[in-house]
Formats: structure tokens, C-alpha cells, sequence
């Protein structure tokens, strides 16, 4: 074993770094689109329940198949896969799913940073009259030089973190940007709570009416239980393998699955509480989740929400700051593999994959510019342009099939009495049954990832 492995310095610091990378576009961008889609309520029971099956019991044995190797996802499933070949790839897989899916996330992420920009300048101003949050959008994703720009900087904070380790780096920002990421949501919900719609959203996310619920809906629901808990790539394994023997895993997945849920929640609460108070939104933001975030409520915030403007340049703050805490998790999932694997240091092997990271991020951000090529290349169906393609890739194709492998080795290929001794480790907390999250990772999870893969087979879509 590495003796100058670096550990996270508490319980509460790995809880906080992978809430962070778990918190990100996809409890704030993602999730009120797709509950929206969906109708709510019974899609919202549908996810929680996914979460609880699913999410939690990988959740665990991503961890503990860290914890137990102290190697980062290559090692550590060559390891859990008794020395195969096949674990290496498994691994091997993940790494890849974190570099394409960090390549484009930072886009998304990069929009963040000129929407926290433009809503500074109005909070001076106010919304400028007559102009059209829509075109403004457009007009943005379509300035290659400003796309470019964004997405460099959001790299270099992402580099930045990750270079100076575990505990120094990722820890330290996790300890700083979560707790203002919960203050920033408590302010946005009080706020929000006071308006007009919030006894509506409140009924639309919470009252199940199965009737409503599309059949799609459940696999999509899976299907966002992963990416939302960065799951299926070696993430949690990555971080897992910096816990110290002295820490809970039960309890630490336990948190992580729990106040991702939360956020969720009530990001969706937020948005919807703010939609549904304007005549006339409801119909307007049905297009996309793009809409829902970067057009709809930018311009809501000032015209609707009270005390927008002050809330409105710190929402974009949030995002901005849960993508990050996100980003740097992918970033160290491969970076982690070239120091482990390689014997690179940490500080070249972090510029180096950040690097070649950012020559993809190039090909995503200049996506929606109207580059040949770039905007236009069609591998799936209805999936234009670079962008799309890779996202559809990784969250249909990537995702679920690497969870799939971790639950064959967590649940069939480790010994009983390595997963036991790696969750039962005296700290446990007292609602956990190792028998039940034995059946969950041996049959429950796999069959359900199973029925993932083979609704994509057959043509879901999970973007
Ligand atoms: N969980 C992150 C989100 O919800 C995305 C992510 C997926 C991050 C996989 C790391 C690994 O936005």
C-alpha cells in the first residue's frame, strides 16, 4: 500500500467532498426538468425510491471497493474482480466516462459564470427593458470566443483545486463552498416560499398521481439516480479510496445520498414555486432545461422574485459553485488513475489530464456555435452536434453499464467477508442491515441497471 497516500482529514470532510461532487447540474438542471417532463409527484416517488434501492446500495459498495483497495478506480477494480483482466477495464471505463463527461460538463458549467456576470450588471441596472432572455441565451452559446473563454476558465478553477490534493485541495473547497451553496438555498427557499405558486409546486413535486406518470419515466428515473450520485464511473470509488479505516461508510453514504436528495428537492421547489407564480410560464418553459435555468429564470428574478436582485447573482453563484465541487471530482477520478497507475506526480499528472481535457472541451463548447462538424455530426438519432452526442454516450450508455459491473463486484465477485468487514467496521450506524444490502447489491441493483440497459437497447433516452 502507498504509505503517503493522502486521506481526507475527517468523517465530515469526505461527507462534504462527495455531497459536492454529487450536488451539481444535476439537482439543479437536470432534476426540476425532468420532474417537470414528467409530471411530478409520482415521478418524484418513483426517483426517491430508486435513490433508496439503488442509489444508496452502490453508493455503499463504490466506497467500501475504494476504501478496502486505497487505489483509485483502475486498481481498485482489478482488485474487487479478484486480479481479472476484466476488472481493469471496468475501471478503465470509468476513467474514460469522467473524461468525456468533465469535457462537456464544463460548457454547461462555464454558463453559470456569464449568467452570475449579466445578473450582477442588472442588479445595478435592473432587467433591461425589451430585452429577450431567449435571444440572450442564444447569442451567448453561440459566441465561440466567449464559449471558449468560459469553459477555459471553469477548467482552470476545476485544475486549480485538484492540483493541490486531496485534503488541501478538494476537502478544503468542500468545506468552504458547501456550507454558502445550503445558505445561498435557504435564502432562495424562504424567498420563494413567499410567493403566489408555492402551494402549487408543493403539490405538483409531492402529490403522486400515477396516472400521469409516463412508462419512460421510471427508467429515467433510474437513469438520474446515477448521474446525480456520481455513480457508475469510479467517482465514489475514487473518493472512497481516500478514507481512513477509522470512518464510517455506511454512515458517510448515508449523508451524501441524503442531502443530495434534499437539494434536489428543494431546488425544484424554488423553481417551480417562482414558475408557477407567473401567469403564463408554465407554457413557456415546457421547451427544455436550458430554458428552465438560463432563460426563464434569469429574467423571473428580476421581475418576480422578491429581493431578486440580490438573489439572483447568488443563484448563479450556487451553480456555479455545486458544478465546481462536481467538476473537480471527475477531474480526480482521472487524474488519480495517471498518479496510481502511472507514478506521475500529482501536480503533472493533474495539468496533463486537464490539459488533454480541455482539447474536448474545445469540441463541446464550440457545439452550439455552428461549427461543421462539430453542430451537426449525428451518431444517435435526434442527437446533433458533439455536445449532445457525448452527453447522450455517457449518461445512456457509460453510466449504467459501469454500475451494472460494480454491483457484479461488489455482490458476487468480493468475498462476503470483505464487503462485511468494510461496512460492519464498529462505527455503523443502527439502521443498517448488511443482509439487506447484500440482496440489494446482488439482485435488486443489477436487475434494475439490467432493465436500465436494455430500455436504451430498445431506445429510451436518458439525457
Ligand atoms: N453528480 C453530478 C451532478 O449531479 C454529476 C457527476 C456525475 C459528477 C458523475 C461526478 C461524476 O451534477
Amino acid at each position: 500500500m502507498n504509505q503517503s497516500r493522502d486521506h481526507w482529514s475527517s468523517n465530515a470532510g469526505l461527507v462534504l467532498a462527495a455531497t459536492g461532487s454529487a450536488i451539481g447540474l444535476g439537482n439543479l438542471w437536470k432534476f426540476p426538468f425532468i420532474t417537470w417532463e414528467n409530471q411530478g409527484g409520482a415521478f418524484v416517488l418513483v426517483y426517491l425510491i430508486c435513490i433508496a434501492a439503488v442509489g444508496l446500495p452502490i453508493m455503499l459498495a463504490e466506497l467500501l471497493i475504494g476504501r478496502r483497495s486505497q487505489k483509485s478506480a483502475v486498481g481498485a477494480l482489478t482488485e474487487a474482480m479478484r486480479g481479472t483482466r476484466f476488472g481493469g477495464l471496468v475501471g478503465g471505463w470509468g476513467v474514460v466516462a469522467g473524461f468525456i463527461l468533465l469535457s462537456y460538463y464544463t460548457v454547461i458549467a462555464g454558463w453559470s459564470l456569464y449568467y452570475f456576470w449579466q445578473t450582477i450588471g442588472w442588479a445595478f441596472t435592473g432587467f433591461p427593458p425589451g430585452l429577450s432572455a431567449g435571444d440572450l441565451f442564444n447569442e451567448q452559446v453561440g459566441n465561440a470566443g466567449l464559449q471558449l473563454m468560459l469553459s477555459l476558465g471553469f477548467s482552470l478553477g476545476t485544475i486549480a483545486v485538484v492540483y493541490f490534493g486531496v485534503s488541501r485541495g478538494i476537502e478544503r473547497i468542500a468545506r468552504i463552498f458547501l456550507p454558502i451553496l445550503f445558505g445561498i438555498l435557504v435564502l432562495m427557499l424562504i424567498s420563494a416560499l413567499g410567493m403566489s405558486g408555492s402551494g402549487e409546486a408543493l403539490g405538483f413535486i409531492f402529490r403522486p398521481n400515477f396516472g400521469e406518470l409516463p412508462r419512460e419515466g421510471i427508467l429515467e428515473a433510474l437513469g438520474h439516480s446515477f448521474f446525480t450520485l456520481s455513480l457508475g464511473m469510479g467517482a465514489m470509488v475514487t473518493y472512497g479510496s481516500y478514507i481512513s479505516r477509522k470512518q464510517s461508510i455506511v454512515k458517510a453514504g448515508g449523508a451524501i445520498v441524503a442531502l443530495d436528495t434534499i437539494i434536489a428537492l428543494l431546488a425544484t421547489v424554488i423553481m417551480f414555486s417562482v414558475i408557477f407564480s407567473v401567469a403564463g410560464m408554465r407554457e413557456e418553459v415546457g421547451g427544455s432545461t436550458v430554458g428552465m435555468l438560463f432563460i426563464s429564470l434569469p429574467e423571473l428574478f428580476f421581475t418576480e422574485v422578491p429581493f431578486g436582485n440580490i438573489l439572483g447573482p447568488l443563484f448563479y453563484v450556487l451553480v456555479a459553485l455545486a458544478a465546481l465541487t462536481s467538476t473537480i471530482s471527475l477531474l480526480e477520478v482521472v487524474s488519480a488513475y495517471v498518479i496510481d497507475e502511472h507514478g506521475i506526480s500529482r501536480q503533472k499528472a493533474t495539468v496533463g489530464a486537464g490539459a488533454a481535457i480541455f482539447v474536448f472541451t474545445i469540441f463541446a463548447a464550440l457545439s452550439f456555435t455552428g461549427t461543421p462538424f462539430l453542430s451537426t455530426m449525428e451518431i444517435f438519432a435526434d442527437k446533433a452536434g458533439w455536445f449532445s452526442t457525448a452527453d447522450h454516450f455517457v449518461s445512456n450508455w457509460m453510466l449504467p453499464t459501469g454500475g451494472f459491473a460494480i454491483t457484479i463486484a461488489a455482490g458476487w465477485m468480493m468475498t462476503r467477508r470483505a464487503t462485511r468487514e468494510e461496512l460492519l467496521d464498529g462505527n455503523e450506524p443502527r439502521w443498517f442491515n448488511y443482509g439487506v444490502w447484500r440482496f440489494f447489491i446482488r439482485w435488486l441493483a443489477p436487475v434494475a441497471v439490467a432493465s436500465i440497459i436494455i430500455a436504451v437497447i430498445l431506445g429510451t433516452d436518458f439525457s
